[in-house]
């Protein structure tokens, strides 16, 4: 006996991501439908080797269903997330409506599943952003072992972080540089994209931060430890899928370059790719289509007493996103619900 499931957001860049992956790591299910917006009522999309044709999100009635793993905007999730909930269905959600609310889990399975038994309060489980997920990921072993203070990470963060509308606009504005009379003018971001990088991710704050380096911040000390000080920067770059990350860490103990290596090799969903030569570490596009996080570059920060540096890369619309809320789906699955 498996699961009944819902995938909402299933045309958009998460949603397919995650009928992918169920169909990958072969997730129970009995039942699976697909829901976005009445615009595309009817549009196909692959679930392994079944084709579903979606439905009405807005008529859709989750009555009996066991879990709904949302991928739509903050403001679909707020109208219909609800509905799910009372009839319910457990909801997963990919948006950041829920991930500060302190009576909503916000969880990366390997780093806090403990956190999966706070999900009755309101029925809703919060995925977090896709640079924290990555970055949790590695920091966590860390900080068992040497208990860190303070992170400073740079972000270098691909075009599909921002829905399929942003990767068109790479697409079509790096063609139209080279056919006069085919240039794009920005529209989804604030500046040209193509052969550019910009320093500026989601909406300004009155700090000056932007919201989504608030969101490293806040999502750090809800995942792994409120007393952790991160300082953020989010630069977009031209990449269009896979999220890279220039992370310095300031421990209050003393951690070796080697110990940390072997620290990090054997904790879970990591992947170090570290050969000090030409080509000894990993970059966005070897990242794609893989569950792991990829950690290169791991050294000793000698200007500070106990600091270490790292890169770390990982499929955005993956880790990021749509594997990790499989990932929340299996853990409910395994600890709560029990079927399968
Ligand atoms: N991309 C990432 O790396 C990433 C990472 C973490 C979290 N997220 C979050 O995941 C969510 C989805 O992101 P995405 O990148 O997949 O966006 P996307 O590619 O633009 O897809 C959006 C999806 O939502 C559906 N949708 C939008 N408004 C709707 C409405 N009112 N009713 C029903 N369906 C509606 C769309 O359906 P139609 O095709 O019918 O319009 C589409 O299926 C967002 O909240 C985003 O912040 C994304």
């Amino acid at each position: 006996m498996g699961y009944k499931v819902v995938v909402v957001g299933a045309t958009g860049n998460v949603g397919r991501e995650m009928l992918n992956i169920l169909a990958e790591r072969e997730f129970p299910v009995d039942e699976i439908v697909a829901l976005a917006s009445r615009k595309s009522l009817g549009t196909e999309v692959s679930f392994g080797d079944k084709t579903l044709t979606t439905k009405d999100l807005d008529t859709f009635d989750f009555t009996g269903w066991d879990m709904a793993l949302f991928a739509v905007g903050s403001e679909a999730t707020k109208k219909y997330a609800p509905k799910a909930a009372e009839a319910g269905c457990v909801v997963i959600d990919n948006s950041s409506l829920y991930r500060y609310d302190p009576e909503i889990p916000l969880i990366v399975p390997e780093v806090n599943p403990d956190a999966i038994e706070q999900y009755s309060n309101k029925n809703i489980i919060a995925n977090p952003n896709c640079s924290t997920a990555q970055m949790v990921v590695a920091l966590k072993p860390l900080h068992d072992r040497a208990k860190i203070k303070r992170v400073v990470v740079s972000t270098y963060q691909s075009v599909s972080g921002s829905g399929k509308d942003a990767i068109d606009e790479l697409w079509n504005q790096t063609k139209g540089m080279y056919v006069p009379g085919q240039e794009v003018a920005p529209s989804v971001y604030p500046k040209q994209i193509a052969f550019n990088v910009i320093p500026h991710i989601d909406v300004f704050m009155d700090s000056g931060d932007t919201k989504e380096e608030w969101k490293m911040i806040a999502e750090t000390k809800k995942i792994v430890d409120p007393s952790i000080k991160v300082t953020a920067t989010c630069v977009r770059v031209p990449v269009f899928v896979g999220h890279s990350e220039s992370i310095n860490i300031e421990f209050e103990d003393f951690l070796d370059e080697d110990e940390a290596r072997e620290i990090l090799r054997t904790a879970p969903g990591i992947l170090v790719v570290d050969k000090r030569e030409d080509g000894g570490y990993v970059t966005p596009v070897e990242c794609v289509g893989d569950f792991a996080t990829f950690i290169s570059r791991i050294r000793q920060d000698v200007t500070i007493e106990n600091g270490l540096n790292l890169w770390c890369v990982s499929d955005n619309l993956r880790k990021g996103a749509a594997l990790n809320a499989v990932q929340i789906a299996e853990l409910l699955g395994r600890r709560v619900l029990k079927k399968g």
